[in-house]
């Protein structure tokens, strides 16, 4: 049993997971490591559990609470697990876009609605780990970026029912990072992009991909901080094409971005 601070972050056998397990860690926290598939996982560190969770099963949902139970009382919950699948909408069958969904939203979901009166009695912390796809029009991950985009609302809707609540969440919304999901995408489905794309995304990921210890020292920051919640676009890439969004007309930013993908 420990009185400390506990920590739970999912999908963290690789890119930006595993940052945060790390991160975590050295502040002091006793971390859950949760995986898709524990038989992948080897790796033993003091003060970290790693755990079996899919987010889409409500019985690995339920072991997880029942270890966390054991140890103390659940104080943030990273929601980071998540899948993109690229490729073409029109090439790709119609329930490998809703899998997408079934992880980011509502395995997203299913994991605050367990945990939340853990999180209540703690005066926890939530953060969900949104992209910038949902100010972008992403064509190749249309259903990624839609189901980014439904977790923030889905999760304001939910938070302003809970009256009064002690909960409080963070929801982050990612440029690509210089490792993670956007880098495996390039290197494995390469046939999706064309040339022009594909230089395109290796050279953001090169020179300006987000670092993913930044991402874990905000969610550190933040949650020494009495924020009680907020969406937040990180990095001035990705905040200035947001803007640029907001600001150019909707035609004109089509056009924009129908260009960069076309004839991919
Ligand atoms: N990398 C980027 O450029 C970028 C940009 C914006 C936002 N993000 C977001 O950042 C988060 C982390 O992504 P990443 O870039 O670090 O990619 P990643 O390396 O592919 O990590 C995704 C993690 O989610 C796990 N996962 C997938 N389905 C799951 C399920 N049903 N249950 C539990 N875990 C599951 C994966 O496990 P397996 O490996 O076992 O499948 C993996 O550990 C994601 O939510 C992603 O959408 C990433």
């Amino acid at each position: 049993m420990t009185t400390g601070k506990i920590a739970l972050i999912t999908g963290s056998n690789g890119g930006l997971g595993q940052a945060l397990v790390d991160r975590f860690l050295a502040e002091g926290y006793f971390v859950f490591a949760g995986v898709k598939d524990l038989s992948m996982d080897t790796v033993t560190r003091p003060n970290c559990m790693t755990v079996q969770l899919d987010i889409t099963s409500d019985a690995d949902i339920e072991h997880c609470h029942r270890e966390i139970a054991k140890v103390g009382q659940l104080t943030v919950l990273v929601n980071n697990a998540g899948v993109s699948g690229w490729g073409s909408f029109w090439k790709r069958e119609l329930a490998d876009e809703q899998a997408i969904f079934d992880v980011n939203l509502w395995g997203t979901v299913r994991m605050i609605r367990s945990f939340w009166e853990d999180l209540e009695a703690n005066h926890g912390l939530i953060v969900n780990i949104g992209s910038i796809s949902w100010a972008v029009p992403t064509p190749f991950i249309s259903a990624y970026s839609a189901s980014k985009s439904a977790l923030e609302k889905m999760v304001l809707g939910m938070y302003l029912e809970k009256k009064r609540t002690a909960v409080r969440v963070l929801h982050l919304n990612l440029w690509p990072l210089d490792q993670g999901m956007c880098g495996n995408a390039i290197a494995k489905e390469s046939e999706t992009y064309n040339e022009k794309i594909r230089t395109h995304m290796v050279k953001i990921q090169k020179f300006h991909g987000f670092h993913v210890e930044n991402v874990a020292k905000y969610i550190l920051r933040f949650s020494e901080s009495d924020t009680r919640y907020r969406v937040v676009t990180l990095g001035w890439w990705a905040k200035a094409i947001c803007f640029f969004g907001m600001l150019v007309p909707q035609p004109r930013y089509q056009k924009m971005i129908g260009r960069l993908y076309k004839s991919v």
